[in-house]
């Protein structure tokens, strides 16, 4: 994923905007980070691995500089180690780069026959060495980076420095997003909008091709060769959302902002009555089919939003992987409908797998929460869900705003095609009314949530079971607690345990039981029973509050009851909060956990 900023102005602060923006870039990656600056002199290289905090040591923000690229990196092609740090510099040019150059074993080998020698092992010093090569022939840098365009095969964001022209700032733009702020003294150019915000937040989105040269009076754009005209855009922020508001951590603001986010996102569709569901949603009733495909928690999104579909909207629906999809052969029918889903609306994988969709003559929805973003962009049409920024890398609020609004569509089918009757239709109403106290009253249950976390913390394998919604909140849960608290878990569909995971149950094992669906609570139940009678400490999670489950839990988490399509928004409060906990407890770095990113935008 890697982020990238640069600066090119009249003020002499180039090193303080740089580190300042990839401050603000790190949730992209944290395996090292690097900045260069033109002093005056020459192109200044300073770069460390580990966190920006190891870089801030060494950087002297005395140096006076007006143009400068910085990077922080997400280790692709090399190790996470200082000579693997951006930016790299061969011959005249120094780039930071985001992105993959798949190609880039080719290229090295005839580099090296061309006599170059390379000091890492990344993909980006094979795209520098490109760019010096191809300058030999052709000291025109514009020209020069429209070759290395048609040769470079991947994705690829990069902020380009040549000695022989020390003040402009060069980039290109394939795939890996990068827009460029402007200001009237100043220009910028960052992986996302939010690096340079407090600096201005006028921007120009690039588009794939695109490059171009940038001073500090002037920006001049290409594609294929032609000089293309460009739109400076506002950018819409709400700068309250970066305070943690007193919290501790992003992650557990964000886990308590859900009763809001969740207000926010429905309430333009389910008010005091159900107009703006059937007035503002797309026509969904004509496709016999629906695709759903994601990555990451928005899968698990789409998992529950499959039970949701098929039980409330009675149209098939299928979750796939973005990464497997989009090398597969879709077996699209021409009637079937390609809903995307993405928080950040740049994951490659799912970009790529829209695409296929689209090439495949499909309509495609996408559920997206950034504003704008590539994936909001190329889809047919688009619902956005209002979760916010979200600045945590393991997703809270957005995955739940994304499974309200797959409720919101199975609602507006059912609705739609008068599966619903008036009675349940008034009991949904009072449920959105209801849910946010609710998943308020969950979310105070603190002491509750850190006693389980004690004991939960002690393990090294956890284990969560349910059937359909409850299986798939069990994933997200599952995935919660690996992303930051490093826990290895697993979840099971409940009846599958005994085809051979149950041989891994022995006394003690935690077994976390999900158990909200009252149509397969018994089954459920008697796997809980299974697991009990061979020694799995076993916390119960559930909307029932029979006295007859008494002896088949250890603990339990009683969650309150609402509408069916709804029920999930409040089941995954105490999953997260319990991965939340157990994170603290093993001291983990729980906003930013290692080797993760929030937005990937490799493949
Ligand atoms: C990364 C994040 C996950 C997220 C996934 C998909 O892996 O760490 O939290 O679910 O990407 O991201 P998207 O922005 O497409 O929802």
């Amino acid at each position: 994923m890697c982020g990238i900023v640069g600066y090119v102005g009249k003020k002499d602060n180039c090193v303080r905007v740089l580190i300042d923006g990839l401050e603000k870039l790190e949730y992209r990656g944290y395996d090292s980070a690097g900045i260069a600056y033109f002093n005056g002199e020459k192109i200044n290289i300073v770069k460390e691995s580990g966190k920006l905090e190891n870089l801030k040591n060494i950087v002297n923000f005395n140096d006076q500089s007006q143009i400068g690229i910085g990077h922080t990196r997400w280790a692709t092609h090399g190790g996470a180690k200082k000579q693997n740090s951006h930016p790299h510099k061969i011959g005249k040019f120094t780039i930071v780069h985001n992105g993959i150059i798949e190609n880039y074993a080719n290229l090295k080998n005839d580099l090296i026959k061309k006599g170059y020698t390379f000091n890492s092992d990344t993909d980006t010093e094979v795209a520098c060495a490109l760019i010096d090569y191809l300058y030999e022939n052709d000291k025109n840098i514009a020209n020069v980076i429209k070759k290395a365009n048609e040769i470079m095969i991947g994705s690829y964001a990069i902020g380009i420095l040549c000695d022989d022209e020390p003040n402009n700032l060069y980039v290109i733009k394939n795939k890996s997003p990068l827009i460029i702020g402007v200001s009237e003294d100043e220009k910028f150019i960052a992986s996302d909008v939010p690096a340079i915000l407090d600096k201005t937040d006028n921007y120009i989105s690039l588009d794939d091709g695109d490059y171009g040269v940038i001073t500090k009076d002037n920006i001049k754009l290409y594609n294929s060769g032609k000089e293309k005209e460009f739109k400076i855009q506002k950018f819409e922020f709400d700068a309250d959302l970066m305070d943690k508001k007193g919290y501790p951590h992003y992650m557990l603001k964000e886990i308590h902002e859900q009763p809001d986010v969740f207000k926010k996102t429905v309430n333009p569709y389910i008010n005091n009555d159900f107009d703006g569901l059937m007035k503002k949603m797309p026509d969904f009733t004509k496709y016999s089919k629906v695709r759903i495909v994601a990555c990451g928690s928005a899968t698990h999104a789409a998992l529950v939003g499959k039970q949701m579909l098929e039980e409330y909207g009675n149209v098939k629906t299928d979750v796939e992987t973005a990464s497997e999809f989009r090398y597969s052969k879709p077996f699209l029918n021409k009637d079937e409908l390609v809903i995307v889903i993405s928080q950040s609306g740049e994951t490659a994988d799912t970009l790529e797998a829209l695409k296929l969709a689209k090439d495949n003559k499909n309509d495609t929805l996408g559920i997206i929460n950034a504003k704008g973003s590539s994936i909001a962009r190329c889809s047919n049409m688009v619902l956005y869900t209002e979760a916010g920024k979200e600045i945590a890398v393991a997703t809270t609020k957005a995955y739940s705003a994304q499974v309200a609004m797959l409720s919101l569509i199975a609602l507006n089918l059912s609705c739609k095609k008068n599966l619903i009757s008036k009675e349940e239709m008034m009991d949904i109403l009072k449920s959105v009314r209801n849910l946010p106290n609710q998943m308020q009253e969950l979310l105070d249950k603190n002491d509750e949530y850190e006693q389980i976390a004690k004991k939960l913390a002690e393990h090294n394998d956890i284990f969560f079971i349910g059937r359909k919604v409850d299986y798939a909140l069990a994933q997200e849960g599952s995935l919660k607690l690996k992303e930051i608290s490093y826990t290895h878990s697993e979840a099971y569909a409940a009846g599958e345990l005994k085809h051979g995971t149950i041989s891994l149950i022995e006394s003690g094992t935690p077994v976390i039981a999900i158990v909200t669906d009252d149509f397969i609570a018994p089954k459920t139940i008697s796997n809980m029973i299974e697991v009990k009678s061979r020694g799995a400490d076993v916390l119960y999670i559930t909307n029932r509050n029979n006295d007859e489950d008494d002896k088949l839990y250890d603990n339990r988490i009683i969650i309150p009851r609402t509408h069916k399509l709804f029920q999930p928004l409040l089941t995954i409060i105490p999953l997260q909060k319990i991965a939340y906990e157990v994170a603290k407890i093993k001291g983990c770095n729980i906003d930013k956990p290692k080797n993760l990113a929030k937005s990937v935008t490799v493949e």
